[in-house]
This record gives structure tokens, C-alpha cells and sequence, in this order.
């Protein structure tokens, strides 16, 4: 055994919890390399009055850390150096003195944080229905991904039967559940994402009537004739060149839901539509930001579940197990190596 594995085992004979983190060390330049994270160890602290002490079963795994990491404010504060990075969670209540919560619940972190224990005063944590689906799908399809989907297409997007939706980051975990959304309400679905293999998960896995491959020479070409009727719906994940294909092919009146511009997150300059065209083609092109919708979870937590047990949502994850591993899953994930929702299971 390791010498600091003898040192957890023993303290924790003693009674005392070693939390074991994942902090910021330093800020990335680019696509983050390993040496911009630390794995620290802390003990564990005790929860105060209204406090829920949880410990951490899943990590959800997020672009938007990444934004985080940058010293630029987006829609949430930057991450401080030593800052726990930031993520969501999936755990179970150890302590608590909170009486909305008993020991033993099984709850979604909404800041939980890359570590294996977190303190709560129960703002931003929500009780699980384990009963209902298994654990990690609420991360995903019924989690945030899965709602970003739903209020980001339905609300924004407005699709209406028989129009074309086009999704890029299509097989990811916002991706997948807007195409599979769009097919429940009966639209024509094309998905964009990276590699052959994806194509496949694309099809077969998530139902889409067409697969382009943005990594292939000839993807203006083929997005072009997937499209033959225009585009009603984009649904951006992830800006730059794909959406600068994809936005010409614009119909009228359509609608461009900016959700994500990945492939600006590691610092690569952006580029834009010309906005003339938007005028001329009276598009509305909206970005939204999840948080502002808390209203909609009823909606959604009704529709999605009825999908999901009506076996009408497939779900796709990448689950890879030990604290260790969140890190080179959270490069993998930023280079595409994912297809669903990427999960660090502890
Ligand atoms: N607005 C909101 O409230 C909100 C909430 C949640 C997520 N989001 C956004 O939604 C998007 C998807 O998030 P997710 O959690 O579902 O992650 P995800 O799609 O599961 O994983 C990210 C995917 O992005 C694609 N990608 C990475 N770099 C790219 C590049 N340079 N060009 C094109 N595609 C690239 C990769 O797939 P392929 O390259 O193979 O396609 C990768 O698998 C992100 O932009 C995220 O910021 C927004």
C-alpha cells in the first residue's frame, strides 16, 4: 500500500475524513495540461447549523469549468488560484443539521466541486429520485444537460413539425438530448460532431436522420446537402467555422440558440455571422443561460421523465472511475474523445 493510502487509512480509523481535492494550480493557456490542477488533501470539516455535510459519489464533468479557469469574467466569476475547480456532484448526506435533509439522502451538488466531501447550507443541492432513474442520468438527461436541452430548444428554438433542426456537439451530453427532443416533436434532425465513430453513436445511438462530420474535408459540402431544405432550428454548441457553415443555410424566420462556443473556450479567436444577414433573413439568433430558468424544471422533470420511461430517450455516458482520472477525462472531453455525458465516478 502507499505511504499516504496508510496515512488516509489510518486517520480515518481515528475517526477523522481526509478530503481529497482537485484545486487549481495555475491558469491554462490553451488546451489545459495537467500541471494546471494539484490533488490536495484536507480534512474533512464539520458541518455548522442549517449545514449537510455530503459525500460525493459522481462528478458531472462541464465545459464551462474551462471558462472558468481563464482570468476573463464570463456569465460566472473566474475560479481563484487553489479554488476547488468547479463542477457539479452527485452524493449522499453523511451529517446534517439542515432539516430539509437526512442522513442517508441521496442529493445533486449543484457546485459540489472536483472533491470527495462537500459542505452545504442546502441552497443549490436538490434531492434525487434514485428510485426513478439510475444515478449518474441525473447528471445527465434528467440533470442540467438534459434541462438545457429542453428550455434551450423548446423555449428558444421553437421547432415546429417537419422543420430541420441542425445540433453541433451533436453526441455530447446537451447535444444528444436536443436531437432526440427535436425527433420527439417531430422534426427532420442533422447532427455535426468530430470522427467517423461518432457518426455512428450519431444514426444509431440518438436517432438523427443525418450525421456530418466537421472534421472531414468535404463538411461544407456535406452539411450543405444534408440541409437541402434550409435550416429552421441551429442549435449552436459550439460556434466558429461550424457555425459559420451553418448559419448561411439559415431559412427564413429561423432561429440560432447560442447555448455553447466550445471551440472558443481554449482560447482560439472568435468569428462571427455578418449581421446584415441576420437582418435581411429576420433571424433571431438568442443566447440564454440555464440558471436564469429554474422555473422550467417541473416542465421538464414531467416531459423528459415520461420520455425517458417510455424508452424514448437513449443515453450515452463516459464513465471512468477515481478522482485521478477527472482531469485527463476533462482534457479528453475538451478534445472531443466524448460521446454523452462525461462522469468521474468516486
Ligand atoms: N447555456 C447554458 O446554460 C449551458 C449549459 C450547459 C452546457 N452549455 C454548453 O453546451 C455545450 C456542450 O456542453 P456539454 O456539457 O454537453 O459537453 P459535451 O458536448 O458532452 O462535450 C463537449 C464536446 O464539444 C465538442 N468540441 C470540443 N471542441 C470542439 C471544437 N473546437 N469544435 C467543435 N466541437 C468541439 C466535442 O465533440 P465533437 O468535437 O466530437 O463534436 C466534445 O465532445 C458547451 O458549449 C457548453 O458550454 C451551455
Amino acid at each position: 500500500m502507499h505511504h499516504k493510502q496508510h496515512v488516509r487509512v489510518f486517520l480515518t480509523k481515528l475517526g477523522i475524513l481526509v478530503n481529497r481535492q482537485i484545486i487549481l494550480a495555475s491558469r491554462p493557456t490553451g488546451l489545459p495540461c495537467p500541471e494546471n490542477f494539484r490533488m490536495i488533501e484536507s480534512s474533512v470539516p464539520v458541518p455548522g447549523e442549517g449545514e449537510v455535510l455530503i459525500r460525493h459519489t459522481h462528478l458531472g464533468l462541464a465545459p464551462a469549468a474551462r471558462l472558468q479557469m481563464g482570468e476573463a469574467a464570463s456569465y460566472r466569476a473566474p475560479m481563484k488560484i487553489g479554488d476547488v475547480i468547479y463542477g457539479q456532484a452527485l452524493g449522499t448526506v453523511l451529517k446534517s443539521r439542515n432539516p430539509l435533509y437526512r442522513e442517508g439522502d441521496v442529493v445533486m451538488i449543484q457546485d459540489g466541486g472536483w472533491q470527495e466531501y462537500s459542505i452545504s447550507d442546502g441552497h443549490a443541492v436538490t434531492k434525487v429520485e434514485s428510485d426513478i432513474a439510475p444515478l449518474t442520468v441525473w447528471l445527465g438527461a434528467l440533470g442540467t444537460s438534459g434541462m438545457t436541452a429542453y428550455v434551450g430548444l423548446l423555449d428558444f428554438g421553437l421547432p415546429q413539425m417537419g422543420e430541420t433542426v441542425v445540433v453541433s456537439a451533436a453526441s455530447g451530453a446537451v447535444g444528444s438530448m436536443v436531437g432526440q427532443i427535436a425527433r420527439i416533436k417531430g422534426c427532420r434532425v442533422v447532427g455535426i460532431a468530430g470522427g467517423q465513430e461518432k457518426m455512428t453513436h450519431l444514426r444509431r445511438d440518438f436517432g438523427y436522420d443525418a450525421a456530418v462530420d466537421y472534421k472531414d474535408a468535404a463538411f461544407d459540402e456535406a452539411l450543405r446537402e444534408a440541409c437541402s431544405a434550409g435550416i429552421d432550428v441551429y442549435f449552436d454548441n459550439v460556434g466558429g467555422h461550424v457555425r459559420d457553415v451553418a448559419w448561411p443555410l439559415m431559412n427564413r424566420n429561423g432561429r440560432i440558440v447560442v447555448c455553447g462556443q466550445i471551440s472558443e473556450y481554449n482560447d482560439s479567436p472568435a468569428s462571427g455571422p455578418g449581421w446584415f444577414d441576420i437582418l435581411a433573413r429576420r433571424l433571431s439568433v438568442r443566447g440564454f443561460i440555464l440558471s436564469d430558468h429554474a422555473n422550467r424544471r417541473p416542465d421538464f422533470l414531467r416531459d423528459m421523465g415520461a420520455w425517458y420511461r417510455e424508452g424514448r430517450i437513449a443515453i450515452r455516458e463516459e464513465v471512468q472511475e477515481g478522482l485521478d482520472l477527472a482531469v485527463p477525462a476533462f482534457i479528453a472531453m475538451l478534445q472531443g474523445k466524448n460521446s454523452g455525458k462525461a462522469i468521474i465516478k468516486l
